[in-house]
């Protein structure tokens, strides 16, 4: 997918700089089309800035629903299309299932969910009724959540695997203390992507996790890539420093996850945002150039400094 001049700018990008820029880093086409990444292994490639839906809870309140509506069509037209969700989400599933069909938007995402039982019978259901939820006949990318139950619920991802019903199989966690358990099951199991937490405020997954996933050939989502918000509060009296203009960054929502998609092992990320403000300027991560191994350095600095 190509973006016009004018969506770029809208992006907050700033075309005229970019158009002359070149394409830096390795997964660049060009500098008006979204960086992507391979999944390990094969020729599919990923828009590098998904997003996060576990906060996609809607009442009967009309005006929540049109925020997501509208936030889903801004990621949607800046080049998304990697989305996360899970039946823990509360409405999350049935929100996107409504918005994708009314937005007719059905071929448009990588769909990601996952599945939270320790029972095989269990997780079967849970899987089917996502299903339900979200239109579909089959699913991108189903995750065991939290770890839970990941052998059994492996066991059945992999039938399904083989009848269609899912494309790639994984496991997630979003917590440090799961990390040990996390690579045992990398080492053991046929894992086609794993979802882990990782950003400038939790670098753990760089030690073991991100340089195992690269080679075993997994593709990886970094989640919770703004900390939850905290990243931003942190830097909230400070002004962006002029260097980030070197890898074409313009606000600190990029800042941070241009460092974590900069990172070599990871695929993807999947920033939380229920709000077009967010998702116009998250996109904005999704071009130019990403920061190379001595800004890398200096974003981690500057983080540590505060
Ligand atoms: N174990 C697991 O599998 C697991 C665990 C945790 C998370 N996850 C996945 O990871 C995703 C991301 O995690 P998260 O949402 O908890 O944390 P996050 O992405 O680190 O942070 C999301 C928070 O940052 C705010 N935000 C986003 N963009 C912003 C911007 N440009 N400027 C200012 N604020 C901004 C969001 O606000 P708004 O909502 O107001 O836009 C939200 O409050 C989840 O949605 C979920 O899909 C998976």
């Amino acid at each position: 997918m190509k973006l016009t001049r004018r969506q770029i700018i809208a992006a907050g990008a700033g075309a005229g700089t970019y158009l002359s820029l070149g394409a830096a880093t390795s997964g660049l086409a060009s500098v008006n089309e979204p960086i992507t990444k391979a999944i390990p292994g094969t020729n599919e490639r990923l828009p590098v800035i998904g997003i996060g839906t576990n906060r996609w809870v809607t009442g009967g309140n009309p005006d929540e629903k049109a925020a997501l509506r509208n936030t889903l069509k801004t990621f949607q037209r800046m080049g998304g299309r990697v989305i996360d969700t899970a039946p823990a989400y509360r409405t999350s599933e049935q929100a996107l299932g409504q918005l994708i069909a009314e937005l007719k938007f059905d071929d448009a995402f990588f769909l990601a969910t996952k599945v939270d039982r320790e029972e095989k019978r269990a997780g079967i259901e849970r899987m089917q009724d996502s299903l339900t939820k979200l239109n579909r006949a089959s699913m991108d990318l189903m995750q065991v959540h939290n770890l839970r139950g990941a052998q059994v619920q492996l066991e059945n991802m992999v039938e399904w695997r083989a009848s269609g019903r899912i494309r790639y199989l994984g496991i997630t966690t979003s917590r440090n203390d799961q990390h040990a358990e996390l690579e045992a099951l990398m080492n053991e199991l046929p894992i086609d992507f794993i979802q882990v937490n990782y950003s400038l405020a939790e670098r753990a997954a760089e030690e073991r996790i991100l340089p195992l996933a690269e080679e075993k050939g997994i593709a990886v989502l970094a989640n919770i890539p703004l900390a939850r918000g905290r990243l931003f509060r942190a830097t909230a009296n400070i002004k962006l420093p002029g260097w980030a203009t070197e890898f074409d960054c313009r606000s600190w929502g990029q800042f941070f996850l241009k460092y974590v998609v900069s990172q070599s092992g990871v695929t993807c990320t999947i920033p939380g945002m229920t709000r077009v403000a967010h998702a116009e300027d998250n996109m904005g991560a999704n071009f130019g150039r990403l920061p190379d191994a001595d800004l890398r350095k200096r974003q981690e600095q500057l983080i540590a400094n505060l």
